[in-house]
């Protein structure tokens, strides 16, 4: 009994010393960013390549901001109704540091009369640090930029641009993501939601393919009618047929 106890307190201690630095982050491939549970299990994965363009003074050169190569934090989400996030910061040689946050949350909606549990990235939050001064820029708070069903991930194969605003400042600048756009921010899931954009592209793309694909098979069937044709001709016009014959029977000329 009294090694039960101790183990019971053993383990209290162990899980409130560990449970709130449990997660860890990882770098898969360069490309992914994401967060593990103590049990080693991903509850957050998330795959885009950003840009970064200032758009002040008509600025339109935009800049890398390779999210793996940064310090990753976040958090992910105890429950499904709370909040998860990630970030990656940045330092440059000069000492300014540049972070990029993305804040998921989940949201009862209904779709096509069904109350569904979705998650959404709905907050992008750029903060820039240097000599003791920030700068902050956020998405607006009504900005749903991803959604997908609570089980599911967004998967897009478009460019999708977010603009951000600082109360600081008077010109904004956009964030400028492009695929491979790869997003599971609630936990390891099999399915996958494909964005509006690109389901519409690649049902248009499969369409203009399956026209090509029926004017084959119209091609296809007219040769045979033109091969068969010839055959009934050959076969219904015996002086042509004859002829036919003679022309196999020509000796060769030299
Ligand atoms: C990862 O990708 C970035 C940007 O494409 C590149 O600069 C960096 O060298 C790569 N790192 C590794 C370890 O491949
Ligand atoms: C930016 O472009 C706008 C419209 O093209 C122009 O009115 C404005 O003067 C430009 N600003 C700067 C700083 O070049
Ligand atoms: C956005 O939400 C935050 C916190 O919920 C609030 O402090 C801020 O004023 C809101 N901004 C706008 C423009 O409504
Ligand atoms: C995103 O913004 C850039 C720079 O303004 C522009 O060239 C590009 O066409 C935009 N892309 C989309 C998908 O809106
Ligand atoms: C349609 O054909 C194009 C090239 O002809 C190809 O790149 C594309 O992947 C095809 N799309 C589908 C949905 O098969």
């Amino acid at each position: 009994m009294f090694l039960f106890y101790l183990f019971l307190i053993i383990k209290t201690v162990y899980s409130t010393t560990t449970s709130p630095s449990s997660e860890s982050s990882f770098v898969y491939d360069n490309q992914t960013i994401g967060l593990k549970k103590g049990d080693g299990e991903t509850c957050m994965s998330v795959t885009f390549q950003v840009k970064i363009l200032n758009e002040q003074n008509n600025n339109s050169v935009p800049i890398d901001f390779h999210l793996p190569s940064g310090l990753i934090k976040g958090k992910c989400a105890p429950d499904r109704k709370s909040e998860a996030k990630i970030s990656s910061t940045i330092e440059e040689s000069d000492g300014r540091t540049k972070t990029l946050k993305f804040v998921f949350r989940t949201e009862e909606m209904r779709v096509k009369r069904v109350d569904e549990l979705r998650w959404q990235l709905n907050k992008v939050i750029y903060v820039e640090k240097f000599a003791g001064s920030s700068a902050v820029f956020e998405s607006d708070n009504s900005s749903v930029i991803f959604s997908a069903p609570l089980t599911q991930k967004y998967v897009c194969e478009d460019r999708i641009n977010v603009t951000l605003h600082s109360e600081n400042f008077d010109f904004p600048i956009l964030v400028m993501f492009s695929p491979e756009i790869d997003v599971q921010p609630y936990g390891p899931k099999s399915n996958f939601y494909l964005c509006e954009r690109t389901r519409k592209r690649t049902l248009s793309e499969s369409l203009q393919n399956r026209s090509t694909v029926f004017c084959g098979v119209v091609l296809a069937l007219s040769s045979i009618a033109h091969i068969v044709g010839h055959m009934l001709r050959r076969h219904f016009m015996p002086h042509r047929k004859e002829l036919y014959e003679n022309l196999d029977r020509l000796p060769a000329i030299n």
